[in-house]
């Protein structure tokens, strides 16, 4: 039996981690942002160390993305500086430490078309990040056994607690209220269901592999393609503008293509993600707008 501790454990990846992982083979400690405050080292320590786990999984993030340009300091505390404690801390006792990550750590290519692998050269755009990047960087000279995974474009059952939300259920809200909605097609990406990406993940962690990964869904799309998608198999009558970036002044740049190949997993024959189609699809029958 491996014991995990399971930071961030009310947002929307750690749900379907609780939710998919096999409780025969991984018996989840979870840790809410009341359990654990990952910017004080000494309650963190204190906390990790009365569960004695196997592995630490990381899920905490501030990641309001444009909120955090002006916020810089409290991004690399909580994204960087409380990574590096928990790598320390994992490093002494021995334990796994697992990084969730960004596709954000990406973005300077403006002209990129083709996805980036994990051994391409990173090219954050915006604070958050470099803070995120800052928090892969401490984790790799720290720990011995890390899995650094970087995901794209969430969306889970549980919604993003830092987010407010997802862009799924906020495309199925202004669709029914409005009608029309403008949504940016200049901004490439992978939406990606947690419940895969948690499916996924517990094969990889069942390994002593580590590493850094790519975990995301597989194609590509645009945000307005990805509204289309969800406008489409939900039968709603919606107007969907495509816009460029220019058109929503927001405080951080964001990567106009930021599609991720997952080099490693495939490497590792460990590749078990489906098309995002696929993922919205499901999303939406477990959500219950679809049959
Ligand atoms: N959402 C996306 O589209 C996306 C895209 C790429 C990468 N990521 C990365 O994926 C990870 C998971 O995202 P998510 O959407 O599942 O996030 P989420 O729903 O916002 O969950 C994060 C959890 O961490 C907790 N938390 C925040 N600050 C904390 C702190 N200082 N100490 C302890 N707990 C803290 C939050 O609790 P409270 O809400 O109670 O504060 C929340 O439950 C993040 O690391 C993020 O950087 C997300």
């Amino acid at each position: 039996m491996n014991r995990i501790a399971l930071i961030g454990a009310n947002g929307q990846l750690a749900t379907d981690i609780i939710k998919v992982f096999n409780k025969d083979y991984f018996q989840i400690t979870p840790l809410t942002h009341k359990d654990v405050e990952i910017t004080d080292v000494n309650n963190t320590r204190k906390v990790l160390e009365e569960i004695n786990p196997d592995i630490v999984i990381n899920t905490a993030a501030y990641h309001k993305v444009d909120e955090v340009e002006d916020n810089p300091e409290k991004a690399f505390l909580v994204n960087s500086t409380a990574q590096k404690n928990l790598a320390e801390v994992c490093e002494k006792n021995n334990w796994t430490l697992v990084y969730i990550s960004t596709d954000y750590v990406f973005g300077q290519d403006e002209k990129r078309k083709k996805p980036y692998k994990e051994t391409d050269n990173t090219g954050p755009i915006n604070v958050y990040g470099v803070s995120k990047l800052a928090g892969e960087k401490f984790t790799q000279y720290i720990c011995s056994k890390y899995f650094i995974v970087r995901v794209c474009g969430l969306f889970g059952v549980a919604g993003s607690s830092g987010k407010g939300g997802n862009f799924v259920e906020l495309m199925v809200r202004l669709g029914k209220e409005k009608g029309e909605v403008s949504v940016v097609d200049d901004q490439i990406l992978t939406p990606t269901y947690t419940k895969n990406i948690a499916e996924n993940l517990q094969e990889l962690l069942k390994t002593d592999y580590y590493g850094l990964y790519h975990l995301t869904s597989e194609g590509q799309c645009s945000w307005w393609e990805f509204a289309n998608e969800i406008f489409k198999l939900l039968k709603l009558k919606v107007k969907n503008n495509p816009v460029d970036s220019k058109f929503f002044k927001t405080r951080a740049k964001r990567p106009k293509f930021s599609v991720l190949e997952k080099y490693h997993l495939n490497k590792i024959n460990l590749n078990l993600m489906r098309d995002w189609k696929e993922n919205l699809r499901l999303y939406l029958i477990e959500k219950c707008y679809l049959k």
